[in-house]
């Protein structure tokens, strides 16, 4: 699920979804509903298929190890939009994850809740043929073929069942945006420098055909390493590529901060400065410093 928080109120940007309840699915407290996989048109398997191919042709080399290990052993191929039952039996011996079918977007207590309870909540719906590269809201394209590879791995298993743990305290404390970077700037936006390079591991980049290049390999963003109040500080785009990407090390830094007691960093953030998506700052460990040149282009053809 890709979060779109509203920077300022820490609430979900976009109404919440009504896709698929028209069909007649029952919504459960928790927001869950039946997949309906059997209730799948060979046109909505075709989008999966074009979507899976050319992702799929294009990741090698640049997805992190960790995830092309977790999409081998999980049963998800070029065929079939994947069943969840399915995949929630394998994550479930590998990691006691399971995936559970929701409408769309959630609200936030909701998602919380689920990841908490090492529940991946996924769209269940498909892109439409003519919007392969557009995504309103978080689809089942994004949700199983993004995020849950890394559910695989135990250190991301952990670390996201944490987000949704700190989530909910966040959201008592009032302090859900600041939080919510780290997990757009990690589990949506993350990359990670592997002995061959820097790589992706990111849902948001590695469900994006364009989003895969453009954050490797173009010229125009920042890649900095991670460091947690920097992040904590820096908004994020939700309409664009990024301008930022943030490098860890190794995946084990994110297990680290499933582990710290968060309330004085949110104390600590409650002053001092926030950062813009594209800032670069002396204190910054630079990677790759962009030119900035896509967000700019983009900025003067909007004049
Ligand atoms: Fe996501």
């Amino acid at each position: 699920m890709q979060r779109q928080l509203n920077e300022q109120s820490g609430e979900a940007a976009a109404a919440h979804a009504s896709h698929g309840l028209a069909t007649g699915e029952s919504q459960r407290a928790d927001w869950t509903i039946d997949q309906g996989w059997e209730r799948y048109t060979p046109e909505q398997h075709g989008v999966w298929k074009t979507l899976f191919e050319r992702q799929t042709k294009l990741l090698p080399g640049r997805a992190c190890d960790e995830f092309v290990a977790g999409m081998h052993d999980l049963p998800i191929g070029p065929e079939q939009i994947p069943d969840f039952r399915r995949l929630s039996d394998v994550l479930m011996k590998r990691t006691g994850w399971q995936v559970v079918a929701v409408p769309g977007l959630v609200p936030d207590d909701v998602f919380f809740e689920h990841l908490a309870n090492r529940r991946f909540p996924s769209g269940h719906f498909i892109r439409k043929p003519h919007e392969l590269d557009y995504l309103e809201e978080p689809d089942v394209f994004h949700d199983v073929f993004g995020h849950v590879p890394m559910l695989m791995n135990p250190v991301i298993a952990d670390y996201i069942q944490a987000y949704g743990q700190g989530g909910l305290r966040a959201q008592r404390l009032g302090k859900l945006a600041h939080l919510a970077r780290v997990y757009w700037y990690t589990v949506e936006f993350g990359l990670l420098k592997q002995k061959d390079g820097v790589r992706i591991y990111g849902a948001g980049i590695a469900s994006s055909y364009t989003e895969s290049v453009f954050s490797l390999d173009s010229a125009s963003p920042n890649r900095l390493r991670f460091d947690l109040e920097r992040v904590m500080r820096t908004h994020y785009r939700i309409d664009d590529f990024q301008e930022t990407y943030f490098v860890i090390d190794d995946l084990d830094e994110l297990l680290q901060l499933a582990h710290i007691d968060f309330a004085p960093l949110y104390a600590k953030l409650d002053s001092g400065p926030e950062y813009q998506p594209g800032d670069v700052l002396g204190s910054d460990g630079v990677v790759a410093r962009g030119d900035g040149s896509y967000h700019a282009a983009k900025a003067g053809s909007n004049k």
